[in-house]
């Protein structure tokens, strides 16, 4: 409390002292008029002093101004303080209404859905969004089971609100559904435990539809893939011997990295890389490069060089970064004898192992100037052969069993 303030409160106090005194004055003063209208008094001033002070009894009578003065002061004291305990309680009333307007404001607008639902996985609370990423109204949505709704009857697999239960702890998820409408939607979900006493009562769960950022994140995707194109078909044109090369390997790179469970911004980094796995034979002269014969030592170190050269050129573009680094060790071999780096085994990242026996593949069943390409048995034979030297044996497996589900071609 301010000083100015604890004045104002104490000259109050006072004022509400004396209209305390002045009201118990009256009392005295009737009671000596009674007395003095009794007795058969004249009616004066002097009277009215004389008839108080000729009787002692009216002491008594004399202390209700002081006890008035002391209940009003205190009656308005009390009063001031309930005032201000009001004007506090209606600022905070007011403070909260206009929070919970507010919080009303971004729920109802805000472009992402946010629902709250109890153990029994019935909606507590389900904003704007929701219902229109649901394609129900609110009191469809409203005490309903969130599984019953996009019709599954049962729990969904990968669900990350039933881990939250568990966990106690926030789960994410992604998954691609279809609302009553019909419309399919890409959605990210989080899901936050409501944690009460050590146990979850409930989980909001924060659910974005992400539809449309992934559409322009492809249409973006798509026009770096006609660069990309268009950079492979420069390589391509320097080495007459590779032609449609890049793409094969993508494609194959592209199954084997799904097949062996790599996420889907891994599966496209290897698929970048595969594109580009030769962009640094872009410095490689053309005579070295589709040379009928064998390399010199000096040809064959300049040609070693590409996975290096290749990394430099894509490094300064944060989208290639990753790809780079699968373009740089594209070249090693699972024992270490490789190169640039003679990485071994695991040491090579799993991009460049899986660009390694695709590539090698296509390289074994194309012709060169020098030899006929070979067939499909001997190379896949080959790859067997080479697995744990030069291949990393579950992608060399994992390309074959792609290759025979994806070909009908028998190893
Ligand atoms: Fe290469």
């Amino acid at each position: 409390m301010g000083s100015n303030e604890a004045k104002e409160k104490g000259a109050k106090h006072i004022i509400y002292c004396l209209y305390g005194f002045g009201i118990g004055l009256l009392f005295p003063i009737f009671i000596t008029l009674v007395v003095m209208v009794n007795q058969g008094y004249d009616l004066s001033l002097g009277a009215l002093v004389s008839t108080h002070l000729s009787h002692s009894w009216m002491i008594l009578v004399d202390t209700v101004p002081f006890g008035m003065a002391f209940f009003v002061g205190t009656l308005g004291k009390q009063n001031d303080e309930l005032a201000i305990k009001k004007k506090m309680l209606d600022l905070a009333q007011k403070k909260l209404e206009e929070k919970n307007r507010l919080m009303q404001v971004i729920f109802d607008n805000a472009p992402v859905a946010y629902v709250i639902l109890n153990r029994d996985f019935r909606f507590e609370f389900a904003n704007r969004t929701t219902c229109s990423i649901a394609g129900l109204s609110e009191e469809e949505l409203l005490g309903r089971r969130c599984y019953d709704i996009v019709g599954k009857g049962v729990i969904c697999k990968g669900c990350p609100v039933a881990k939250a239960f568990v966990s106690k702890q926030i789960e994410y998820n992604t998954k691609v559904e279809q609302n009553r409408l019909g419309k399919t939607n890409i959605i990210d979900q989080v899901a936050v435990p409501i944690v009460e006493n050590g146990q979850v009562t409930g989980v909001i769960e924060i659910v974005t539809n992400i539809t449309e950022r992934l559409e322009m994140a492809n249409q973006r995707e798509e026009e770096l893939m006609a660069t990309i194109n268009t950079l492979v078909g420069l390589i391509e044109l320097k080495d007459k011997y590779t032609g449609g090369h890049s793409q094969r390997v993508r494609k194959w790179a592209g199954s084997i990295a799904r097949a062996m469970g790599l996420s889907f911004n891994e599966v496209r980094d290897v698929e970048i890389a595969a594109s580009l796995h030769d962009i640094g034979k872009i410095g490689i002269a053309e005579l070295i490069l589709n040379k009928p014969a064998e390399l010199t030592e000096g040809e064959y170190e300049a040609i070693k060089n590409h996975p290096v050269v290749g990394e430099n050129t894509l490094s300064g573009l944060e989208f290639f970064r990753n790809a780079g680094k699968i373009i740089r060790h594209h070249h090693e071999a699972y024992n270490g004898s490789g190169y640039p780096d003679k990485l071994a085994g695991e040491e090579i990242p799993i991009g460049a192992r899986i660009i390694c026996v695709a590539d090698a593949y296509d390289a074994m069943i194309s012709d060169r100037a020098y030899r006929k390409g070979m067939t499909n048995g001997d190379a896949i034979e080959e790859l067997r052969r080479l697995a744990g030297i030069q291949f990393d044996p579950e992608v060399v497996e994992t390309f074959i069993r792609t290759w025979n589900d994806d070909q009908n071609c028998v190893a």
